[in-house]
Parts: C-alpha cells; structure tokens; sequence
C-alpha cells in the first residue's frame, strides 16, 4: 500500500559476518524497520551466504520483522526451515524451475507473508499467474547475488505497475525495492510508490553514521513520493489516517511497536485528548482508515489493556507514587 511512508529493510549482506548479532542490534537501533535477509545457494545465483540456522540464531536478536529474500532454486525444500526459524515474510524468485505455488501457500498457511521477486530483465507478466497468492512483489534493481552494486533505473519502472498485481488485497499489500537503493536513488525508489526500500552497502559503508542514513533515504523516498507521483502537487492522502486510542506517550509507543510489528503501519501525534498528570498532553496512536477494521480485529482487545494500564499509571501519579 502506497502510503508514500516508505519503510526500510536492512540488508546484512554487507555487514560484519563475524559480527551479525551486533551488527542487527546496530541497525533496528538506528531505526531499519525490518532486516532483509539474503539466502543464496551458490546456485541459483554465484554466492553463497547464511541458511534457517543463522536465522534462528539471530531470530533472538530483535523483534522487528525478518524479511527473507531467497535467491536459492529449491526454496520449498527447505521452506518449512525457514518459516521455523521465524521469517515474517517469504520472497522466492519467479525465475525458478521447480512449482512454485505450493512454496507461496506454505507461507501462507504459516500466516506469514509470501513475496516473489524479479531479476531486473524478467517481466511483471511472469507473476501474473501467481497474482492471487502475493502479499509482497519485490522488484530487483540489481542482479541478483551481491551487495554494492549500481540501482538499475530500466528495472525500476516496474516498481509502480508491480502495485496493479496486488490490488486484489484490501491492506498489506507492498511493493518491494531491493538492489542499489542509496541516498542518490531513494527518491526515485519513493516516486514510484515503493513500500518497502531494501538497503544494504548504503548502511553499512565505514563511517556512515547508520541513523543518518536511515533517516535520509526514508525521507529522500518520501519526498520522491510527494513529487513525482503527483506531479509535482503535494498527494492527497491516499489513506485518511483514523484515531485507534489516545494513550499517554510512553503507553502510545509501546503499542506503536506492538501495531506496527504487525505490518499495520502507524502515526504517533500529539493529540487533543486529557493532559496527564506528568504536563504531558495524550498521544493520539493513528491508522490507515484501509486498516482500522483489521487493527480492530487484532488489537482491540490490547487497546482495553493499554487504557487500563494509562488509567492506573495516571492514579499511581496523582497519588504521587511517581
Ligand atoms: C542482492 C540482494 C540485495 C542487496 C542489497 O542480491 O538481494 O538485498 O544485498 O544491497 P545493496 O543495497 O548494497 O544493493
Ligand atoms: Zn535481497
């Protein structure tokens, strides 16, 4: 869904491989919303990297989703590892040999979400037999196979038709942009309506300060957003963002996090709502109004809690027990 708030995937390919636990610590802390993983089996294409085992090692890292991009030619032989080692998210390529459906429903019946990738010269045609069964269609700006290498700008203009394969999903459908994507072609990226940007060398470069660069390449793409795909006129939202709860702050972003590491993405602002206690006003927690019903169905019943936990905390305040 092209909220024009691109988020970002980390890419460890590049990263210190005698260092990978820290070295994921380090980038959710600079703000990767999710970590790219990328399989390669030496032949699917010429590289070779980490398999489920490393995956379920570093799965104890962090909770942000694991997004595993796999460049291997057997992907439903080893599926049932992968989903075990906790991937949040699936993508194969399309160019395989072996059936590829069975693998994509496997991901599905482990409610997780199934993605298929394109090598830069292979068409959108060629997921269109799948297209019913995609949560993630993740366009390859690069060959496939190594980090560091040039964003490919022909390969990038499917980025925005890829979008019309999933318009069969009410929510949580995303367009995926993986290879190349740095400060100098975020904006592209962005102007295409890509939701996710896979980033890797560009994060992991000797003395780039990570945050930074986060944060630059997230709002180099949102920037692009605003401007190309709207000419140049800042969009209409494409999605009213709709008031789930008003929480004290620290309250609201827990469960931010606890939304958002759902897929369903949401805006922190402060609201109009009572001032607590502390001076501090309550921040409203928004989301997609495309997304209020299935956040009503999954957290409904965490809103009650939260309220509950605000409502105490504010007494345990007044009562002056800090
Ligand atoms: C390449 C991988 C990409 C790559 C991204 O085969 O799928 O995820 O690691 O890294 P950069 O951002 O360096 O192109
Ligand atoms: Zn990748």
């Amino acid at each position: 869904m092209g909220t024009g708030r691109a988020r970002l995937a980390a890419s460890i390919l590049d990263a210190d491989f005698a260092n990978l636990g820290y070295e994921v610590r380090r980038v959710v802390k600079a703000g990767a919303d999710r970590i790219h993983l990328d399989v390669m089996d030496g032949h699917f294409v010429p590289n070779l990297t980490f398999g489920p085992k490393a995956i379920k090692a570093l799965r104890r890292v962090t909770g942000v989703p694991f997004d595993a991009h796999l460049m291997i030619s057997e992907p439903g032989r080893y599926i049932d590892q992968f989903l075990d080692a906790g991937c949040d998210s699936v993508t194969v390529h399309v160019e395989i040999e072996e059936p590829i459906e069975p693998t994509l429903r496997a991901i599905r019946a482990a409610g997780r979400a199934a993605g298929l990738a394109l090598k830069p010269a292979t068409p959108l045609s060629a997921l269109e037999p799948y297209r019913e069964l995609l949560d993630i269609v993740m366009v390859m700006t690069v060959e496939p196979g190594f980090g560091s290498q040039s964003f490919m700008r022909d390969a990038a203009q499917k980025i925005l038709p890829a979008r019309d394969l999933l318009r069969h999903k009410a929510f949580g459908g995303e367009v995926h942009v993986d290879g190349g994507v740095n400060r100098e072609t975020a904006e592209i990226a962005g102007g295409l309506g890509a939701d996710i940007l896979v980033v890797g060398s560009a994060l992991f470069t000797k003395g780039r300060n990570m945050g930074r660069e986060i944060r630059l390449i997230k709002a180099l793409a949102d920037e692009g957003f605003q401007y190309q795909l709207n000419d140049g006129k800042p969009p209409i939202p494409r999605d009213n963002w709709v008031t789930f709860v008003q929480l004290p702050k620290v309250f609201a972003r827990r469960f931010m996090n606890e939304i958002e590491a759902g897929g369903i993405p949401v805006l922190m602002l402060r609201g109009d709502g009572q001032i607590n206690p502390d001076g501090i006003r309550d921040y409203e927690v928004k989301v997609p109004a495309m997304a209020e019903a299935l956040t009503i169905e999954r957290h409904a019943e965490a809103r009650e809690r939260y309220l509950a936990e605000a409502e105490a905390w504010r007494e345990r305040l007044r009562a002056g027990e800090g």
